[in-house]
């Protein structure tokens, strides 16, 4: 059995970022036994690699092909995430009207309700509170899971299995196949009652349109919901305890932003560039040959874009790794870039703006709990984030 990509043990982080794209924009390494891939970590080259018709998704390839059973890769992996056009389009499109700018700021009443509750339980817990355990992580799992149609009492369940599907080096490959069976069965079960009983949600609307024709199979239902519920649990997470991080580490820009709160969307942007959620996009592959930045690319190369160098890129935006909230435009492609850019972009940094927001204004003494310890990342390659931020209030 090959290694497979997400199980590379060490994270991209500590092999260097500063190191790896002062070698230039395009890298060629082997991360882990057998399989070269070709990193890249050049901003205006991701840009190019993302928007360029000969750069797609295989089917053929991914992270967990080698141990899970067929089955298991037709119900988590039809999903648009990993599809080429035409079925890109046409998945993407049955949930693109439900993710737009305007259907998501009416969320945004609730999305603040939901975060108040959370402050209070972090008013209760007191000091040395644990914010990702009582703020960032539940905010936006319950922001998803209202969204998706997920009963409340399965959502401890999904939290599980859904930290085991992600965080899939720090399991077995028993573990993962068995948490990534127990998603599976429940989205299953879920569908089945939504398709009796619909009620005003996204997975009622979806067994709907599978129903009414040829427009969504099951398969790509299944995975539709196992995307959404995953993508919407674990990475704005990290945006949240990031952009908490980065402003408790630079005083400077905290007392900028309680001055002047019309700079929050600028802050929010500058976090994304500067620490943002995830490390990687998912590997694309090369279909016919390329030539970019003096390097060719040749087909069947993997390609994958290292976001976390590409957004501190020297060559695209000054004092790269410097956090400045007041930057004019934060360039970025910590949403990825292409036809597969996040579709959850407007919904993550709404959260990202109420969770900063009402955050700073209930504790304006807020500050890190002195652990003498740098906050522990969390291991493997995919996810940029923290994994406790006890504070003071
Ligand atoms: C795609 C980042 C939140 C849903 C992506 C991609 C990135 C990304 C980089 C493209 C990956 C690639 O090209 O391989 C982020 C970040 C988030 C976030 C940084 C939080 C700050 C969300 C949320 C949702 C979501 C809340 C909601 C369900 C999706 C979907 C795709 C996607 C459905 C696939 C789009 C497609 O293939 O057309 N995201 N995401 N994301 N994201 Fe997000």
């Amino acid at each position: 059995m090959t290694q497979p990509f997400l199980q590379s043990k060490g994270t991209l982080r500590q092999q260097g970022f500063a190191e790896l794209a002062a070698q230039g924009p395009i890298n060629r390494l082997t991360l882990f036994t057998g399989v070269p891939v070709v990193l890249v970590t050049g901003y205006a080259e991701a840009r190019t690699l993302l928007a360029h018709p000969d750069v797609v998704r295989s089917l053929m390839e991914g992270p967990h092909r080698d141990f899970l059973t067929e089955e298991q890769v037709r119900w988590t992996d039809r999903h648009m995430l990993l599809v080429n056009p035409p079925d890109h389009t046409r998945l993407r499109k049955l949930v693109t009207a439900a993710f737009t700018r305007r259907r998501i700021d009416e969320l945004e009443p609730r999305i603040r309700e939901i975060a108040t509750e959370l402050l209070d339980g972090i008013a209760a817990a007191g000091d040395g509170a644990d914010l990702v355990e009582l703020f960032s992580y539940p905010l936006p799992v319950t922001v998803i899971c209202e969204l998706v149609g997920i009963p409340v009492e399965h959502r401890e369940s999904f939290r599980r299995w859904s930290s085991v599907a992600v965080n899939a080096p720090m399991h077995t490959p028993e573990e993962y196949i068995e948490a990534s069976g127990q998603i599976v069965a429940l989205i299953q079960e879920l569908i089945a009652v939504k398709t009796k009983e619909p009620a005003d949600d996204l997975l009622s609307a979806l067994a709907a349109v599978r129903d009414g024709g040829d427009r969504l199979s099951e398969d790509e239902l299944t995975s539709m919901i196992f995307l959404l519920m995953s993508a919407g649990h674990e990475t704005t997470v990290n945006l949240i305890t990031n952009g908490v991080h980065a402003l408790l580490e630079h005083p400077d820009q905290l007392a900028l932003l309680r001055a002047e709160p019309d700079r929050l969307p600028a802050a929010v942007e500058e976090v994304l560039r500067y620490d943002g959620p995830l490390q990687v996009t998912v590997p694309y592959f090369v279909q016919a040959p390329i030539e970019i930045a003096g390097e060719r690319l040749e087909a069947g190369e993997v390609l994958v874009f290292a976001l976390l160098p590409v957004n501190r890129d020297g060559r695209k935006v000054e004092r790269p790794d410097e956090f400045d909230i007041t930057r004019p435009d934060s360039a970025h492609l910590a949403f990825g870039h292409g036809i597969h850019h996040c579709l959850g972009a407007p919904l993550a940094r709404l959260e990202g703006r109420i969770a900063l927001e009402l955050l700073f204004d209930r504790f304006p003494n807020l500050r890190p709990a002195d652990t003498g310890e740098e906050p522990e990342r969390p291991p493997g390659f995919l996810l940029n984030g923290i994994r406790t931020l006890p504070v003071l209030l």
